[in-house]
């Protein structure tokens, strides 16, 4: 009987969306995918920011998309079906940051309701345009770049922390009702990662964080796990909370 030695199995091509890519997390992860083989729609408010990089490539699709507009979702899943004829993932990696905290200022309100926007409806949004393509294809993937912040209350981040919580009670319902249909969600939950939304944090050097490229890694191996075999939750603490 032959022996394999080949211990790595070929990357299965995946067409992926991905919301946020124009910087941070969701940038390292388009361009990790797109080394690999897979087919990218990128969601991005400027298109015109990833001109001159690597993932401006005719193969690459660059969408406008901005995740607070509740129209913006259908014409980039459209768009990308028209393109690609469906597809079979999305990231979501769209977010703000803020800190709002739990006895904000009048003058907040805009702020919090921000937040809502962008960080719950944006990925409710997309996840509910994409979900009959993702279900079409019966092994669809939802990679949510939710937090620690979804998972626990740290500091005095109530407008964060409220909409990280929300996020996750989607991921938690996406996954209850994708299932049969074949759809897997996992919940990516870092505390700290060195891009620019943790540029002001004074806490550890930006070199102790979990890196963004590490984030990509991850999704990569995300992707190539069969439906019996994908995480629902990643704790990625890249400091000991006790
Ligand atoms: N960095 C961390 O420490 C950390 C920790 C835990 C979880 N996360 C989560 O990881 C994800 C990625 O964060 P990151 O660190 O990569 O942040 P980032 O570097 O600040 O990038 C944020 C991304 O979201 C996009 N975005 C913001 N508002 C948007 C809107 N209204 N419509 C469409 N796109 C919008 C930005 O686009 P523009 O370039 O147009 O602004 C950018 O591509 C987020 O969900 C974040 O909450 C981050």
């Amino acid at each position: 009987m032959p022996v394999s030695t080949n211990l790595t199995p070929p990357i299965q091509a995946r067409t992926v969306l991905i919301s946020g890519a124009s910087r941070g997390i969701g940038r390292a992860i388009a361009e990790q995918l797109l080394a690999q083989g897979h087919r990218l729609s990128l969601g991005v408010r400027r298109p015109e920011d990833l001109v001159d990089t690597v993932l401006d490539r005719p193969d690459v699709q660059v969408h406008p998309y901005e995740a607070s507009d509740p129209a913006a979702a259908q014409t980039w899943v459209d768009a990308a079906v028209a393109r690609y004829g469906g597809f079979d993932t999305v990231v979501h990696s769209a977010a703000v940051f803020s800190r709002v905290p739990l006895l904000f200022e009048a003058s907040q309100v805009g702020e919090i309701e921000q937040l809502w926007q962008v960080n719950v409806m944006g990925p409710w949004w997309l996840t509910r345009a994409a979900w009959p393509h993702l279900a079409a294809h019966g092994q669809g993937r939802l990679v949510v770049l939710v937090s620690m912040s979804g998972k626990r209350s740290k500091g005095r981040l109530a407008g964060y922390t409220a909409s990280k919580f929300a996020l996750m009670g989607l991921c938690q319902t996406m996954r209850n009702e994708g299932w049969d249909q074949g759809i897997r969600v996992t919940a990516i939950c870092p505390s700290w990662v060195n891009t620019d939304m943790a540029a002001a944090v004074q806490a550890m050097p930006a070199e102790a964080m979990t890196q963004p490229g590490d984030i990509a890694a991850i999704t990569s191996q995300l992707l190539q796990l069969p439906n019996s075999c994908v995480p629902f939750e990643l704790a990625l603490s890249c400091n000991l909370e006790m």
